[in-house]
């Protein structure tokens, strides 16, 4: 739309609600596109929040430059009191919220700057590509496993049998969890991540962050070779991470590394089904598959509905002045099916140049683990494509169950055939 087709800024500027019912988990674009239609920022009211009021970002460009602009903050405690009732606050302020809180994701220049540097070596192009054998052995594994399955040409859940235990395994042995506590990580970090269920969040909130704490023990006494001992020693030695930072580190690199890939797997394999020109395209020159994962993550990336920052003071985002302390919600999703900057966008295009897109963020804050995510999809969609000639999907388009979560867009399960 041209600014000519915009609603005016002071209407934008009255809060309306935001509908995150049904309708939307099934098709959030259709949600974005109407908000996209009215301006580049509208005033929200979150539903299930309490009435909390916030500003949403949809469009390209302004989402672009409100996560590279400084004012906007990931911690501003100050902000965020004002949104909290008392009881909220007692429970904002105890020690255990505080220890999961401590991570890079939540804090702003200079612990920022600081935590990020302890991890960004790990995470190079470099250091990961030296982890593509031992993905590219999981993966067989995994897909072996499923062929067996669904030799007799039952369905078999690509979700479970797959795109889950792929970056759960690598994301666990690169921080060195032992393959025991597993499974158990899988079920608290579906919890974490699922709205709605408050009390089954906390109790897999404190499971896994009692766990961590055991675990970094155990790392204390027995050192290993792995990235989570490597922390240990970089708190212990040189006291540039408080015990807490580590906890909510360990915290972080769990849930960030698993919980996307999965639905990245997921939701382009799904994408690449229901396009099957697109499919037999990439199938046919397999050297467009690092342009198509950028496309999948541009189409239908893992991450629903926005990333949050707080206005440190006032800040115009487009034609619209934020007052302070207030939540800007800046949906990447959105940004990403912007015609403006991606024509067509509703269309899938394993071909177009999908690079620029805001999948993984921008700014600071930009996934660290961007480098190992297009490792793991890279490997995961190639020898999927190539073992699995005549995959397809073994349920109808209506069936599809998308997860009800804000935070993370991706089905419960995608049964497919192999044979
Ligand atoms: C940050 C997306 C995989 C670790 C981010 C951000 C996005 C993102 C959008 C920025 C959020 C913001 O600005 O608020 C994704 C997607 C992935 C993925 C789409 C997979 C397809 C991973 C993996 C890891 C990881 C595999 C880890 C091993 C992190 C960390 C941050 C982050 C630690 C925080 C960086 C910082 O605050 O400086 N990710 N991510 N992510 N991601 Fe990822």
């Amino acid at each position: 739309p041209t600014a000519g087709t915009s609603t005016g800024a002071t209407t934008r500027a009255s809060s309306v609600p935001l509908p995150l019912d049904a309708g939307f988990f099934q098709d959030p674009q259709a949600v974005y596109a109407a908000l996209r239609e009215e301006g580049p920022v509208r005033k929200v009211v979150l539903p299930e929040a309490k009435g909390w009021q916030a500003w949403i970002v949809t469009r390209y460009d302004e989402a672009r430059a409100a996560l590279a602009d400084p004012r906007l903050l990931k911690n501003d405690r100050v902000a965020l009191r004002q949104y909290l009732d008392p009881e909220q606050i007692g429970e904002f302020d105890s020690a255990f919220v505080e220890a999961l809180q401590a991570h890079m994701l939540s804090s702003d220049p200079p612990d920022h700057t600081r935590l990020r540097k302890l991890v960004n070596k790990a995470f190079t192009s470099r250091r990961v590509e030296a982890l593509r054998p031992r993905v590219e052995a999981i993966t067989e594994e995994l897909l072996d496993e499923m062929a067996r399955r669904g030799a007799d040409g039952e369905p078999v859940d690509l979700i479970d049998a797959f795109a889950s235990p792929l970056p759960m395994t690598v994301i666990c042995e690169l921080l060195g969890v032992p393959q025991n506590d597993r499974a158990d990580f899988r079920g608290w970090c579906t919890v974490v991540m699922t709205d709605g269920g408050e009390d089954s969040d906390r109790t897999a909130s404190y499971a896994m962050a009692g766990y961590l704490r055991q675990l970094i023990a155990a790392k204390r006494a027995n050192p290993g070779e792995d990235l989570l001992t490597g922390l240990v020693q970089a708190r212990d030695d040189g006291d540039r991470l408080e015990e807490n930072e580590l906890i909510a580190m360990a915290f972080l690199l769990l849930l960030a590394g698993h919980e996307t890939t999965v639905n990245l797997i997921g939701n382009g394999m799904l994408a690449l089904l229901r396009n099957p020109g697109q499919l037999d395209r990439l199938r046919a020159d397999l050297s467009l598959m690092g342009g198509a994962i950028e496309e999948l993550l541009r189409y239908d990336g893992p991450l629903n509905l926005a990333t949050t920052r707080f206005t440190s003071e006032p800040v115009r985002v487009g034609d619209v002045e934020i007052p302070r302390g207030q939540i800007v919600l800046v949906s990447l999703a959105s940004a990403n099916h912007d015609e403006h900057r991606f024509p067509d966008a509703g269309r899938l295009d394993v071909t177009r140049r999908s690079s620029g897109h805001l999948g993984f963020g921008h700014g600071i804050h930009y996934c660290v683990g961007a480098p190992l995510a297009r490792l793991e999809a890279e490997v995961a969609f190639t020898r999927i494509l190539t073992r699995f000639p005549n995959l397809s999907l073994a349920l109808e388009p209506h069936e599809v169950r998308w997860r009800q979560s804000t935070l993370i867009r991706g089905v419960e399960h995608l049964p497919v055939r192999i044979f």
